[in-house]
């Protein structure tokens, strides 16, 4: 089976078993939400957002996927709810923004998530550098279901439109497609901020719900 470990080996020894497995195996060996979420990726995506949510005076904001913390720290909203499957992950924004009464977090995985009293309803929902990390079509199907369902206005995906399987952890998903067929009342936003992109940064896709 060397062959196989060797194929399956990721960084720290941490091979891959399931998205989630992978992610709170990541934060507990000490790694962190990756190269878009640091540096000029995070200014880049941090000032669209953030300008979005001045302009279109967003009260609420909901992210799934909010990682280790560090992209949310240069985030400037009225209010926030922070979901994310990693355990560690949440504890480290639990810790890193103790004192921040605008910012809650919640552990979330797909299977375990049922939303009927609009608990958690936002006026935006997030998902940024999420998507093409989810690489089993069910968890897929639930996250976009979730990320929809609790979105009262706009969704914002951070990501590739495109279909592709890049590596053992980053499945790129046509995600458009998914919204056509499951999410009919939401329709595409042209929205742009004069920023320059960094190059190889993803995409942002703005999307309204039709009244
Ligand atoms: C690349 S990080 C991006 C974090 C943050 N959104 C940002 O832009 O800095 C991806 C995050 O998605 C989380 N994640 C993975 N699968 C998820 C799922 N099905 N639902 C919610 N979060 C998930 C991971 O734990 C990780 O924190």
């Amino acid at each position: 089976m060397k062959w196989l470990k060797s194929l399956l080996k990721k960084r720290g020894g941490n091979y891959y078993t399931n998205t989630v497995t992978y992610w709170e195996k990541r934060y507990a060996n000490g790694g962190h939400s990756g190269s878009g979420s640091y540096g000029e990726n995070a200014e880049y995506k941090a000032t669209f957002l953030n300008t979005f949510v001045q302009d279109f005076n967003i009260d609420s904001v909901i992210e799934f996927g909010s990682g280790d913390g560090h992209q949310l720290s240069l985030a400037r909203y009225p209010q926030y709810i922070g979901l994310d499957v990693s355990v560690t992950a949440i504890k480290m924004c639990m810790q890193q923004f103790s004192e921040d009464n605008t910012k809650s977090f919640f552990l979330y995985h797909p299977a375990t998530f049922k939303e009927s009293s609009h608990l958690f309803k936002s006026d935006l929902a997030l998902s940024l550098d999420v998507i093409y990390h989810l690489m089993e079509d069910e968890l897929y199907h639930q996250y976009m279901s979730d990320l929809f369902n609790t979105a009262r206005q706009y969704v914002i995906i951070y990501a590739y439109d495109v279909d592709e399987v890049k590596s053992s952890h980053v499945r790129h998903r046509k995600f458009s497609s998914w919204i056509d067929q499951f999410a009919k009342e939401w329709q595409p936003l042209e929205w742009k901020v004069a920023i320059k992109k960094p190059s190889g940064a993803a995409n942002f896709y703005i999307y309204i719900k039709l009244s």
